[in-house]
């Protein structure tokens, strides 16, 4: 079977993990087409076997004939271009913020609700924000004991959430302090490296920021139950790869035992926790891989019957892409583009 994709924002760190990832599951994609602004329009990418010239994002037909589109090219391009990239009946399975909380557009992790994905009015499925996909995949396994009530979660999440440019200017200040240059500030609040800044997104009215606040509502919308989420969210000077440290309380106590047995059960998880031997998830240890990363399960001091722990995965691929891919993989599967 052979399925026509398209993936917007191919010149970004997100769409290229796209290609990489149509190439590394063999996705039965019999046609791929990129696209991106004027900016990358005619730059040219070989993508499993193809070589494919990116085409510019217009108000046009382009999307004939396409089934799969995975966007990734920031929420106002995809509030302006949704239409017509489904009307001719495409599925936008989008990476974007802009239709995560609305009701018509289902909101998806597959290890957790993939049958959200069945019911698609507007043809568009929403790929949640990265510090949340990872975060829900672990809940979803402490949940299977008891229904969570209660959770606090401090991120240290890396640049690639910010974009390539935003990698790139990492690197920079990492060569221009070394050459003893004037360090160049563009996409962050403040100088990366060297620091940490607790501002990701912009700041809300009741002074959380938007990242953290998306992390409450959309693990409510996954998980479809009023779990509670206090978020601070923080940049830090690593490549690629966020990392959470997480304090849940649920309905009755859970012991450190029963959440290693959960998280060991559940699909997506590698559990990797023998602080002992110096054993633990690390940012270096979960880029480009596909696993979402627990360790550091131990009982919550401040908290009998809480439990605490540690969970890294890669940004870019279940944080972005691979969650997209999966959703697609999954669908395909339920026979939703049979033809
Ligand atoms: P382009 O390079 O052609 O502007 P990142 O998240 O790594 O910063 O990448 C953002 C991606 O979004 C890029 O591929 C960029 O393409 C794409 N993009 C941004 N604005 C638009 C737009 N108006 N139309 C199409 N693609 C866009």
């Amino acid at each position: 079977m052979g399925i026509k994709i398209a993936i917007v924002g191919a010149s970004g760190a997100v769409g290229g993990e796209f290609m990489r990832l149509i190439e590394q599951c063999n996705f039965p994609a019999a046609e791929i087409r990129l696209f991106g602004s004027s900016r990358s329009a005619g730059k040219e990418y070989k993508v499993a076997g193809q070589l494919c010239k990116v085409e510019e994002l217009q108000d046009n037909d382009a999307f004939r004939g396409v089934d799969i589109a995975f966007v990734s090219a920031g929420g106002d391009t995809s509030r302006k271009y949704a239409e017509v990239i489904t009307r001719h009946g495409a599925l936008m399975i989008d990476n974007s913020s802009a239709f995560r909380m609305a009701e018509d557009v289902p909101l998806v992790v597959p290890e957790v609700n993939p049958t959200d994905a069945l019911v698609t009015p507007r043809n568009i499925i929403a790929n949640p924000n990265c510090s949340t996909i990872q975060m829900v995949v672990a809940l979803h396994a402490l949940n299977k004991i008891t229904p969570l009530r209660q959770v606090h979660v401090a991120t240290y999440q890396a640049a690639s959430g910010a974009g390539n440019l935003a990698m790139e200017e990492l690197r920079q200040q990492v060569r221009d302090e070394a050459e003893n240059r004037p360090l160049e500030v563009n996409k962050f609040a403040h100088q990366l490296l060297y620091n940490v800044i607790p501002h990701i997104d912009v700041f809300a009215d009741d002074d959380y920021t938007k990242e953290e606040l998306k992390m409450y509502h959309e693990t409510q919308k996954i998980l479809h139950s009023s779990i509670a989420v206090s978020a601070t969210c923080v940049r830090v000077p690593v490549l690629r790869a966020h990392s959470e440290a997480i304090w849940v309380e649920g309905e009755r106590a859970i012991t450190p035992e029963e959440a290693r047995r959960a998280f060991e059960a559940q699909e997506g998880i590698v559990v990797v926790d023998d602080p002992k031997q110096l054993r633990y998830p690390m940012p270096l240890l979960a880029a480009d891989q596909d696993p979402v990363y627990v360790g550091r399960i131990r009982q919550d001091i401040a908290h009998p019957g809480g439990i605490t722990f540690w969970c890294v995965a890669d940004q870019i691929r279940k944080g972005a892409a691979l969650n997209a891919v999966q959703i697609a993989e999954w669908l395909i599967a339920h026979g939703r583009f049979a033809k």
